[in-house]
């Protein structure tokens, strides 16, 4: 099938155009990189270069630069291209402090919170545009308290200081970044002193575009009421800043896991004795935003989509991550645009590919670009044994619009992964050209996966999906389930006859496949039986759709996959099953009859799910 390729270079922009001043901007994949004459290390370098000359976070002049600067590289190449607008509520900070007041003699401390300019930074002079460090939607406020120690703030590490008698309710806790996703330290924190942004897209717009023509809008009380926005203040502060205020924490030693490296500090829980003073203001604006979108139409099939999309926007310069969109903020763009565009994405979108940090992998045939006797694939394999493909029920990105919300199928593709300089004001092209990718080749082994992955699926007679791989991993965290809630009486028996029923469906479709391929051959069927390629694409294409509801799930209704959502408490995670999930996390607290038989409810909707997306893909009525 020959389908179009869309490219969504989504991001967030005023409509201002900018002039470029002598420093850098960002990174970002969209399929003009798989056009030949533009596929080379020399050309993705300069892109980079262009669009991280200046910080350009959301909703700025400098990303609405950015976004012309695709606008036009993607005409020049002849992509027909548009841009789609949305007015979107985002937040600044407007001011921001932090005081540690130490116990006397010693005098109060009170941090900069700046991110240093350093000797020789050729981005020194743009250094100014870097907006302040905060966190994106967080609730202005002035609050004073006792400092207490919470490792990662993990919703594990506040069972642990409560099983250990210390009470740190109106507390400031001070959390390590690192294992889960900040909002959720944030969340964590609000439920666990007395209580960041944890939606997707516009949280004053939840479930609709952000139109600019104008469109109904949550008030501010409606919107906390959503439950989405962080209910208490928060501030991002540096490693160093973080040490000092642990030097100033007493009471119990923290356990192994909780300490810093060798030269730290011992760190402690507290609270108190220090105290902190944290104030935080913002400015709440509505902005124009802009999703560039470019459309390669296809010959044959031109009314199905496969759509490639990133990010544009970027906390500073954002040479490594245009798109970490595991900020909410970072997400609105593609969100709004996804929002709008539901009903038609659902019905014609094949797939969408993402890529947010482009230097991780998979096509994969492509050379190695650290080393050029081997494929990706080849040093895929080596390093995992087999290729190991994770979940995507995370929000790590923009994918999580397409798959979560709307059951589109997606992936995502990155080298490598964590890396020193992650949302800072270091994050820019001479970093990456030193140490992130010197030659640019793994930024164009990216491209090339990225592009033949986009191709395969497009010209491809068949779409390459295999349920049955998708029922071997339905299968088995079924099984993790019974496992888990072996000693309830809860009935899994629906659960896995769904899973039966996908399994045939399954097999048979990619039976007829095979059966097409080997006997008759795509020339016959193209002359005998026109219709019947589409017929098979069509199954394969809506049976992940069957597998959302439009209820969501309980309480976060955003998220409308029943099979992969984020974890409640990190939005970084993956959960299979997540109402289920939710629902055993209830029972297991509250331990009433009602809640548990909340839990086989949640079982049965799954296992309704599984059964239509089973009907869907066997392509027949009952
Ligand atoms: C913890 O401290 C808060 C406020 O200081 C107090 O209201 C609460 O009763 C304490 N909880 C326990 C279990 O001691
Ligand atoms: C590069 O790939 C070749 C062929 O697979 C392999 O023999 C060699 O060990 C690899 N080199 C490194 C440094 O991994
Ligand atoms: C492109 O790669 C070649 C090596 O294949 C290297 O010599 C050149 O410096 C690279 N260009 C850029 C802009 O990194
Ligand atoms: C589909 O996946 C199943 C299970 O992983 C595997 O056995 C089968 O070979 C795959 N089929 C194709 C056509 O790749
Ligand atoms: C049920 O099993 C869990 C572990 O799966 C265990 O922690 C719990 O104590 C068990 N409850 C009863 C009542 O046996």
């Amino acid at each position: 099938m020959v389908s179009k390729i869309i490219t969504t270079i989504i991001a967030i922009t005023t409509t201002l155009s900018f002039f470029l001043t002598s420093s850098p901007p960002k990174p970002y994949y969209h399929s003009l990189y798989t056009s030949p004459s533009l596929s080379n290390n020399q050309s993705i370098s300069h892109h980079l270069y262009t669009l991280t000359r200046r910080p350009h976070v959301a909703g700025t002049a400098a990303n609405a630069e950015a976004a012309s600067y695709v606008l036009s590289t993607l005409t020049a190449n002849n992509i027909k291209s548009h841009v789609a607008e949305y007015a979107v509520s985002l937040t600044y900070p407007d001011s921001r402090s932090l005081k540690l007041i130490r116990p006397l003699p010693n005098t109060p401390i009170i941090f900069s919170l700046q991110q240093e300019v350093y000797k020789d930074d050729p981005y020194a002079d743009v250094a100014d545009q870097v907006v302040p460090t905060f966190h994106a939607y967080a609730k202005p406020g002035t609050v004073t308290g006792q400092v207490a120690y919470v490792n990662y703030g993990r919703v594990e590490d506040y069972t642990t200081i409560k099983k250990t008698g210390i009470n740190i309710t109106g507390c400031i806790v001070l959390a390590r970044y690192g294992e889960i996703f900040r909002g959720d330290i944030v969340n964590n924190a609000y439920d666990a002193v007395g209580t960041v942004y944890n939606g997707a897209g516009d949280p004053t717009t939840p479930g609709w575009p952000s139109s600019t023509e104008g469109c109904e809008r949550l008030s501010e009380d409606e919107v906390e009421r959503a439950g989405d926005v962080p209910l208490i203040p928060s501030l991002p502060i540096s490693g160093a800043d973080g040490e000092e205020i642990l030097r100033w924490i007493g009471g119990e030693v923290a356990e192994d896991g909780w300490q810093g490296d060798v030269d730290a500090p011992v760190y402690r829980v507290g609270p108190g004795p220090a105290v902190i003073e944290l104030s935080y203001k913002a400015n709440q604006v509505i902005s124009t935003i802009q999703n560039v979108i470019g459309i390669i139409e296809g010959a044959e099939e031109p009314d199905r989509f496969v759509i490639l999309g990133n990010h544009r926007d970027a906390w500073t310069f954002g040479a490594v991550d245009p798109n970490s969109g595991t900020a909410a903020l970072l997400e609105v763009g593609s969100t709004e645009w996804v929002e709008e565009n539901r009903e038609i994405i659902a019905s014609k979108v094949v797939a969408y590919l993402n890529v947010d940090i482009a230097v991780a992998g998979a096509g994969f045939l492509v050379e190695d670009p650290d080393n050029s006797s081997q494929t990706v694939y080849d040093s895929w394999v080596k390093t995992t044994k087999y290729p190991e493909i994770g979940r995507l029920g995370d929000a790590h990105s923009d994918y999580a619009a397409f798959l979560l919300h709307n059951g589109i199928p997606a992936t995502d593709i990155s080298f490598g992964f964590g890396y020193p300089v992650y949302h800072s004001m270091y994050d820019d092209f001479v970093w990456m050209s030193n140490y992130g990718d010197p030659m640019f080749q793994r930024h164009l082994a990216a491209a090339s996966i990225w592009g033949l992955l986009a191709l395969q699926l497009a010209d491809e007679e068949i779409l390459p999906f295999n349920y049955s791989s998708y029922v071997y991993e339905l299968q088995k965290n079924a099984e993790d389930l019974e496992t888990d809630i072996s000693n309830k009486s809860i009935n899994l028996i629906p659960l896995f006859k769904s899973i039966g029923k996908m399994k045939n469906a399954a097999a048979r479709i990619n039976d007829e496949i095979m059966e097409i391929k080997a006997k008759k051959g795509w020339a016959f069927l193209q002359k005998n039986q026109p219709w019947r390629t589409r017929e098979i694409n069509d199954r394969l294409m809506m049976a992940e759709r069957a597998l959302t509801d439009r209820d969501g799930l309980s309480g976060r209704p955003w998220y409308k996959h029943m099979i992969y959502a984020p974890s409640k408490h990190n939005r970084y995670a993956s959960k299979c099953f997540p109402g289920i999930d939710d629902a055993i996390e209830n029972a297991k607290k509250l331990n009433t009859k009602d809640s548990w038989r909340w839990v086989q409810h949640e079982v049965w909707r799954v296992s309704r799910a599984i059964t239509q997306a089973s009907l869907v893909l066997h392509g027949e009525l009952t």
